[in-house]
């Protein structure tokens, strides 16, 4: 990243702003050897596209195929871990009095490495509830049936994370938009703005006249809307970002 490219502009906005929000995407786990969503599926998962396995009609039509693609993902997470990106996200909490991450990724990643106010609008990977009652359980039986059962009411187990066609989780979403119209800088990073109400966010921004930096080696729908796109991997841009507009570091 040719850190010239960063305008005086920009570094001024970052260097005077109070709150900061960034909405992140699967790009910015990239980098950590999780794959996008538009990465084309590896290995046993290649015959299959996310969409038709993260839903609940793929659930109840197969929910072992299902629960075993989740834990499959799951075993990927806790192999990787959060990168450069993700610690330069943490670091920024240092410079600005108030951070907000909005998250679509559900690896964990942003509270791993530091950063305090973390909106996880799909979810958790690492979380499990159960289909029926939707309570989240933390212990059950391990017995020969894949998806595990519900202590509590016998139901299947799944991932706590929001599946194609299901709602967000409302309060996530709520403070997902009261950030967002109280920023003065919104970033969006590693993110397609392809789904939508994630997607909307840096819209919301823009309508209110907020300052808009897109971080993404390729060019989206947003692209032509934002104020600045620094083209490049998260992991790279972000903390060249940081050390081009707080060179005393920190
Ligand atoms: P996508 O896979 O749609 O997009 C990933 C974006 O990250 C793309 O724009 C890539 O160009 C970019 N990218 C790749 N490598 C990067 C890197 N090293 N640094 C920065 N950007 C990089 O993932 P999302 O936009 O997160 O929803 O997808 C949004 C939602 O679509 C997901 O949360 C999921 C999916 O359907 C649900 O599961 C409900």
């Amino acid at each position: 990243m040719n850190t010239t490219t960063i305008s005086s502009a920009l570094i001024d906005a970052l260097r005077t702003a109070q709150h900061v929000v960034v909405l992140t995407g699967a790009g910015i786990s990239a980098e950590s050897g999780i794959p996008t969503f538009r990465d084309a599926q590896t290995g046993l998962w290649a015959q299959y596209r996310p969409e038709e396995l993260a839903t609940p009609e793929a659930f109840m039509s197969n929910p072992r195929l299902v629960w075993e693609w989740y834990a499959w993902r799951r075993e990927l997470v806790s192999h990787a871990a959060p990168n450069p990106g993700h610690f330069a996200l943490a670091t920024l909490q240092q410079h600005i009095p108030q951070v907000t991450v909005i998250t679509q990724n559900v690896d964990g990643f942003h509270q791993q490495a530091g950063s305090q106010t973390v909106i996880e609008l799909h979810g958790n990977i690492t979380r499990t509830k159960c289909f029926d009652d939707n309570t989240i359980v933390d212990q059950w039986d391990e017995t020969d049936e894949v998806p595990p059962r519900c202590p509590s009411c016998n139901g299947l187990l799944r991932p706590d994370v929001v599946w194609f066609g299901e709602t967000l989780p409302l309060t996530a979403l709520d403070a997902a938009y009261a950030a967002t119209t109280g920023c003065d800088l919104f970033l969006s990073i590693g993110t397609s703005a392809l789904v939508h109400p994630a997607a909307s966010l840096p819209y919301e921004a823009l309508q209110r006249g907020t300052t808009v930096v897109e971080i993404n080696p390729d060019a989206t729908p947003l692209t032509g809307d934002v104020h600045y796109s620094l083209r490049g991997p998260a992991g790279v841009v972000l903390p060249a970002l940081l050390a081009t507009t707080w060179p005393e570091g920190g």
